[in-house]
């Protein structure tokens, strides 16, 4: 029996009203954000003071745009070009557009009926992903961010090269992946999660270019079979997260085949440059991958959490998980393309399809040339700036849009000096930026995924930090 508050809750009119209202907000937000004057991208508060503000604020009856508003100017603000910390793309609004009306719409997906234009979006999705690989074989699907695509896709690299069938009897033999020490955390937690333990991840060193050390694969790989332990998968950086620098693919890709391992490339922040007619050269030997992971919300401008996991052998695909669920489908060992559920770690899932479909509706697949193009470029123009300041010191060359930096001085520790300014930086709010620890210390990280980020605004973000630096010394 439907209640007042039932037919309220679903009342059309009541929805349009909000809605309109929410865009009328958002509208006025971006519009702020493309010229923020004194505008912060980000005001820090206290974990706990933003606990208690919540606490304190939250039972109260109020308008729901009201309460959207006040999570809106209690958060970060990723539209904003003073935005150039974590990897996450300012969401390009066609892409929440249709995750707005898929969010309402909520077609779960898992099974054919469930999200019929989805599934086939996706696979047109996955098709268009893998040209540039030339995987005519291949095959694909979406799924909930880049920890759980590496996962998805180490869990297929175990059911191809593990010589037991650790799916159907557990595991009996050690097994281990090779993958940089400079690798995402998740590739060491899916390593985990997989049962494989402190010796299943083989951690290779990195050259003073932030690259897997690629003499150092025979020696750690020999090493793991001497102690009985069998080598499944080689994983390439492209690029890593800290330094934005990529693996050498090409021999990695060569190790992977001499020893008939599963190579599988990381590329959630630089598989976007496939896309790319100035950077696709960044990942040349990706073809040679059997899987690789690609994740929107990062260089594609998606909104959260996007992430395409391709594989070369389609077959490879449907391998990972075997699953009877005769209250989802009925065919159960037949693979389905279009029953997504048989091949994602998720049953129930987003319509992911339209984050990307949307910005191609509305701008074109080139957008993601000229989004990658921009950002990579803004990368370059940064890192020149680093260079040719006296009080700045440039970590590495950057490859992409992710740059490492510090302010350097004679006077005092740098390690401590650059952890103040980052502090300072942060409390100012102008700028959101990061850091990351290298192997000679403490480093400021940028990452520059807006691209109205201009050369004025990086001038701005310089001086800033010399100013930070100058009360700091
Ligand atoms: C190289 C790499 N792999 C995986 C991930 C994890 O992706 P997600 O945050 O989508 O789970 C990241 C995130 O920054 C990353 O940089």
């Amino acid at each position: 029996m439907s209640t007042p508050i039932l037919h309220q809750a679903y009342n059309p009119t009541v929805f349009h009203e909000n809605g309109q209202a929410v865009l009328d907000m958002l509208h006025k937000h971006l519009t702020k954000m493309q010229d923020p004057g004194p505008t912060k991208v980000i005001d820090y508060i206290d974990p706990e003071e933003e606990y208690q503000f919540w606490k304190d604020h939250f039972p109260k009856q109020e308008k729901l745009t009201e309460f959207l508003e006040t999570v809106l100017n209690r958060s970060i603000h990723i539209h904003h070009p003073g935005y150039i910390g974590h990897q996450v793309a300012p969401a390009v609004p066609a892409s929440a557009v249709g995750t707005w009306m898929s969010d309402l719409m909520n077609n779960g997906s898992a099974v054919y009926e469930m999200g019929a234009a989805n599934a086939a979006l996706e696979r047109l999705v996955c098709e268009y992903l893998r040209e540039p690989l030339g995987w005519q074989q291949g095959d694909g699907f979406l799924t909930s961010g880049g920890t759980l695509a590496n996962l998805t896709a180490l869990l297929a690299a175990r059911k191809a090269k593990s010589n037991t069938d650790v799916w159907s009897k557990g595991q009996s033999t050690p097994l281990a992946i090779m993958v940089s020490e400079q690798a995402h955390y998740c590739v060491d937690r899916a390593a985990r999660i997989m049962g494989l333990g402190d010796l299943g991840l083989i951690k290779v060193p990195v050259d003073d270019q932030y690259r897997i050390k690629t003499q150092e694969l025979e020696p750690l790989y020999e090493q793991a079979m001497n102690q009985g332990i069998q080598v499944i998968a080689m994983v390439g950086n492209a690029p890593s997260t800290a330094t934005g620098i990529h693996d050498d693919l090409v021999a990695l890709g060569k190790f992977a085949q001499n020893h008939d391992l599963w190579f599988h490339v990381d590329s959630a922040h630089g598989g976007a440059a496939l896309y790319s007619d100035q950077y696709s050269f960044l990942l040349e030997g990706a073809a040679k991958a059997d899987s690789i992971i690609i994740d929107g919300h990062k260089m594609m401008g998606t909104s959260s959490i996007t992430t395409a996991v391709l594989f070369k052998n389609a077959s490879h695909s449907y391998a990972t998980f075997q699953q009877d669920a005769h209250y989802l489908w009925e065919a159960q060992e037949d693979p389905e393309w279009f029953n997504m559920g048989k091949r994602t770690f998720e049953c129930t899932k987003s319509m992911m399809s339209l984050r990307f479909l949307s910005i191609v509706a509305e701008h074109g697949w080139s957008f993601f040339n000229d989004l990658v193009n921009t950002l990579y470029a803004s990368g370059q123009s940064f890192a020149q700036k680093i260079v040719e300041h006296p009080d700045m010191e440039l970590a590495l060359e950057p490859q992409t849009n992710i740059v490492c930096f510090r302010f350097k001085s004679s006077q005092k520790n740098l390690d401590q000096l650059n952890q103040q300014i980052r502090k300072a930086i942060i409390e100012d709010g102008r700028y959101y930026i990061v850091a990351v620890q290298l192997k000679d210390g403490y480093y400021l990280r940028t990452t520059f995924m807006n691209p109205f980020t201009t050369s004025a605004h990086m001038d701005e973000l310089i001086d800033l930090i010399i100013s930070k630096a100058e009360h700091l010394k």
